[in-house]
């Protein structure tokens, strides 16, 4: 099937960055938020991660000015209803988004294909209770969605070759590469990262280490662009919270138990940069 349209639901960091690449890639996007402040803040975000990409010449000034002229917005969920894709990158509840596709559904035209950028939630699940669960699949990109290669393809137990074939190609025409993965509890990526970050937080919770040695030790000593501490403050503690506790329940194995001091934090609101402050104090 051709996709042309796209509807992105979620105009947060993952929302924005996905309506970002397609707008980029020709794709006409339609990025809808129940927030007109979100949407507002999502395209001023849009210019001005277009204008750094124009000022480090990955990109002309033509194509930043086609790609903005690529997205629209909208408050309302039934315009996605003659999309071709629609890709929800809401927030990481189920029952949030089992709400979105339950309002989206009825108004789809019946060939749309209908994904989720969950990083964790069950694929299966979630298209069951869609009209499509052979049109449904998870649709997982990273963050920042404009700089990482990498997107994750979830196919649930029902769907079809041809809806697997047409998000392959998206992926190759939005100039990033895909790793498929099958539909467990956090695929591959958060499958391996959020243990590893968990880990990291123990090792504070333990005072095996300071929050500065402990990503110092990782950056240096591993090679990775962030240490952990502060990759889980770029990710947002709730998430990294929310995807622990679906590996925790998803496959019953204390290993997978979230660090108490991660629940704490995100008691207390202390969210990552979203919320300056979370590991470290962005204040
Ligand atoms: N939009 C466009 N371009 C951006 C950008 C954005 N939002 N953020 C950064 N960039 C670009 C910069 O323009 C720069 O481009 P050039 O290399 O062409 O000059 C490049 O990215 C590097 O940026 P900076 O020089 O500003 O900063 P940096 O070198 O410190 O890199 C980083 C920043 C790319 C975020 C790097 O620290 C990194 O790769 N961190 C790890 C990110 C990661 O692991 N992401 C996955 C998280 S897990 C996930 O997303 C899955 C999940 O479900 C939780």
């Amino acid at each position: 099937m051709a996709v042309q349209s796209v509807g992105v639901i979620g105009a947060g960091q993952m929302g924005n960055g996905i309506a970002h690449v397609f707008a980029v890639a020709g794709y006409d996007v339609l990025l809808t938020d129940i927030s007109r402040d979100a949407l507002d803040k999502a395209i001023a975000l849009i210019d001005r991660n277009l204008e750094r990409q124009v000022s480090r010449d990955k990109i002309t000034p033509e194509v930043k000015a086609t790609a903005m002229g690529h997205i629209r917005t909208t408050q309302t969920l039934a315009d996605l209803g003659q999309c071709d894709l629609v890709i929800e990158a809401a927030t990481e509840r189920e029952t949030v988004k089992q709400a979105i596709f339950e309002d989206l559904v009825p108004h789809l035209k019946p060939e749309t294909i209908l994904t989720s950028n969950t990083s964790s939630i069950s694929i299966t699940r979630l298209a069951s209770r869609t009209d499509r669960p052979e049109k449904f699949m998870g649709f997982h990109f990273m963050n920042p969605v404009p700089v990482m290669q990498l997107v994750e393809l979830i196919r649930g137990i029902a769907t079809d070759e041809p809806t697997y074939k047409t998000l392959h190609a998206v992926v190759e025409k939005l100039g990033k590469t895909s790793a498929t993965a099958e539909d467990f509890p956090a695929f591959i990526v958060n499958r391996i990262l959020m243990p590893m970050i968990n880990e990291a937080v123990y090792t504070l919770y333990e005072g095996v280490g300071s929050v500065s040695s402990i990503d110092s030790a990782m950056k240096l000593g591993t090679n990775h662009p962030m240490g952990p501490l502060e990759l889980a403050d770029f990710i947002g503690l709730d998430t990294c919270l929310a995807i622990m506790n679906v590996l925790h329940d998803g496959l019953a194995d204390t290993k997978y138990r979230p660090c108490p001091l991660l629940t704490k934090y995100v008691e207390a609101g202390w969210l990552g940069r979203k919320t300056d402050r979370g590991f470290y104090d962005y204040r």
